[in-house]
């Protein structure tokens, strides 16, 4: 079947590798690539399918209302898969209006120009809403998962914007009987991840030997799932997941972030020929993040059962996958880290 969809949010880390995904296995769809090229933006990402004759990408910002409705007719849009965000919750926590701009308008905007576009006339159409684990809030150490039914509670200013999409989509559904679905996945680790969140940021700081800068005691817990895995997901639960539905997605693969960082040195140390142990003295403790949430973990048992999915890759290989990938690709890190970012860093006071 043909499709025309657009992917918002495709030049970065989690849509790169979606749009790849569809692109390459659905050369009957067109895909049209839509997003506004923040810093977190990089269309070096997209190097294996940007000739591809499926391949579409438009420069534009989901919030400009007026340019998403041209874009619905002029595609004659009937898929949606949407992960333009902010997505970095220490930016939120010190620039909460651009958050809930793009987060909450952006995702209004989108909804608005579908809704346009498709006019009640609802067949084969679909507006598939990509959310996050964080809406749940915090969990203690006791065992609990979050599941579809867990109460929203977020704390920093990213997890509300989020929370309030996901409530704009639902709305959406239900008032207007648009076909939606939300999966709301955990923290993804692999290739192309912008270097300010911790994965790459502490291989990225290995390699200078700069300081690994842990938040708190480094006891917080996530949940980290292959970023191909989740691209898989979002494939299967596009054409698969029933409307009106939330899925949650992760790895059960819960780490404490200083645990976590060992095994990244260690790795990051054995494939740059360091003696074992030699980078743990970069490790620095630092001032804890505002409402930094204690514990992730996502039930994905619902996604299992209903769909098949699962994680494809253990950790070990995933995380050993990513450090080598990060490593053969130091030219791609250093033309994100050289300019507006490595500021940004310097404020951030980690330089
Ligand atoms: P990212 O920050 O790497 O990429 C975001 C992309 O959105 C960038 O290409 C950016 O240019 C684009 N964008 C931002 N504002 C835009 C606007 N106004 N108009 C058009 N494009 C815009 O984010 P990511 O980590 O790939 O996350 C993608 C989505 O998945 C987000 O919605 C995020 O909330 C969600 N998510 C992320 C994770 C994770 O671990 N990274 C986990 C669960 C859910
Ligand atoms: O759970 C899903 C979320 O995962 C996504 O919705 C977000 O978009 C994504 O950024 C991610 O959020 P986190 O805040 O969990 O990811 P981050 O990589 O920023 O931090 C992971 C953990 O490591 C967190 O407990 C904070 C800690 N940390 C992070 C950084 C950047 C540090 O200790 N030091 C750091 O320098």
């Amino acid at each position: 079947m043909n499709r025309n969809i657009i992917i918002t949010g495709g030049a970065g880390f989690i849509g790169s590798h979606v749009v790849c995904l569809f692109v390459n296995k659905y050369p009957d769809y067109h895909i049209i690539n839509v997003d506004k090229l923040t810093y977190a933006g990089n269309l070096a990402n997209l190097t294996d399918i940007e000739n591809a004759p499926n391949y579409t990408f438009i420069k534009a910002d989901i919030c400009d209302f007026d340019k998403m409705v041209s874009l619905f007719a002029e595609y004659n849009i009937d898929g949606v898969i949407h992960l333009a965000a902010e997505s970095h919750v220490d930016r939120s926590i010190k620039d909460p209006f651009t958050f809930a701009h793009t987060n909450v308008i952006g995702t209004l905007s989108l909804l608005q120009a579908a809704k346009n576009q498709w006019k009640g006339n609802y067949a084969d159409k679909r507006f598939y809403h990509i959310s996050t684990d964080e809406v749940y809030g915090s969990l203690q150490f006791d065992g609990t998962f979050f599941t579809e039914d867990t109460a929203y509670s977020p704390h920093s200013p990213y997890s509300a914007s989020k929370a309030s999409s996901d409530h704009f989509v639902r709305a959406f559904h239900d008032t207007y009987g648009m076909p939606t679905v939300i999966t709301n996945c955990s923290n993804n680790y692999g290739p192309y991840q912008f270097p300010e969140k911790l994965i790459p940021l502490f291989i990225n700081n290995i390699r200078h030997s700069k300081p690994l800068p842990v938040y708190g005691k480094g006891e917080n817990v996530r949940d980290w799932l292959y970023v191909v895995d989740h691209a898989r997901a979002i494939d299967v639960i596009f054409h698969e997941g029933k409307i009106a539905e939330t899925y949650n997605i992760g790895g059960f693969n819960e780490w404490k972030n200083i645990d976590l960082i060992k095994v990244i040195v260690k790795t990051v140390d054995r494939l740059l020929g360091n003696p074992d142990g030699h980078s743990l003295r970069l490790i620095t403790y630092v001032t804890d993040r505002a409402g930094h949430d204690l514990r992730y973990a996502i039930d994905s048992n619902k996604l299992k059962k209903e769909l098949g999915w699962e994680p494809s890759l253990q950790f070990e290989e995933g995380i050993e996958e990513t450090v080598r990938w990060y490593l053969d690709n130091q030219e791609w890190l250093d033309n994100i880290t050289s300019g507006e970012y490595e500021k940004y860093y310097q404020e951030m006071y980690k330089g």
